[in-house]
């Protein structure tokens, strides 16, 4: 069976990943407090610890990170910083140290976010983030040619909206994103921007 490396199996769109891939997979499910693996994928040394154990694997998703949303006054610089080193940074790190260890054809699925291209009130951070995903994606799959890498890029998902109490009429079940991350892992393209 294959092996998935899947870090934050635990989040809205992650259970679904994990449930939708479950039968065709090895899931190996990687969270900061929960799951096979516990550890901040921030953490570079925590990370090469991980894979270095996991040995090979097919594919690597990441549902995970974080990112302040907040408006600009709202933001400390140290706010930016935090959601850098954690959503952009962390998955990052995942491909820097994960593609040492990963199987030749392996593919990456990683996830930026619609506040990329949609300028939001609030969405300051995760603008920034989110953008710096998606450069890292097109860029890496120019150099990456043993291994495919794309992104996932969520618009908002009807769960979360319920979670922040919002009316959720416009949100997308999670489970289409799900549908999103098996295709980028398994269509064999390289540096796309999956969307719904
Ligand atoms: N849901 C949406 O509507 C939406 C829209 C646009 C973009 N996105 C993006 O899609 C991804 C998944 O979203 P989601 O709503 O499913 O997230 P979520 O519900 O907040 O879940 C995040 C998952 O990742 C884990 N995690 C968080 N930070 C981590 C870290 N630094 N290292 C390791 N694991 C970490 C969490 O578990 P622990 O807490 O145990 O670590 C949890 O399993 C995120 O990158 C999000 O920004 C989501």
């Amino acid at each position: 069976m294959k092996k998935l490396v899947l870090v934050g199996s635990t989040g809205v769109i992650g259970v679904k990943v994990k449930e939708l891939l479950s039968s065709e997979y090895e899931v190996i499910t990687v969270n900061r407090t929960s799951g096979d693996y516990q550890l901040d994928m921030a953490d570079a040394s925590a990370l090469e610890n991980m894979f270095k154990e996991i040995g090979g694997f097919d594919a690597l998703i990441a549902t995970s990170g974080y990112g302040k949303r907040g408006s600009i006054d709202e933001h400390s610089i140290q706010d930016f910083h935090d959601g850098l080193n954690s959503k952009l940074m962390g998955q990052v790190n995942l491909v820097m140290i994960g593609r040492k260890y990963a199987n030749p054809g392996a593919s990456v699925a990683l996830s930026s976010g619609i506040l990329a291209q949609m300028p939001t009130v609030g969405g300051i951070s995760l603008a920034m983030i989110n953008a710096g995903i998606e450069a890292f994606n097109r860029n890496a799959a120019l150099e990456m040619t043993d291994m495919t890498i794309n992104v996932v890029s969520p618009s908002f998902a009807k769960e979360t909206m319920e979670l922040m109490g919002m009316d959720s009429s416009t949100g997308v079940p999670a489970i289409e994103f799900a549908k999103l991350y098996k295709q980028a892992i398994e269509e064999g393209k390289s540096g796309e921007v999956y969307r719904y």
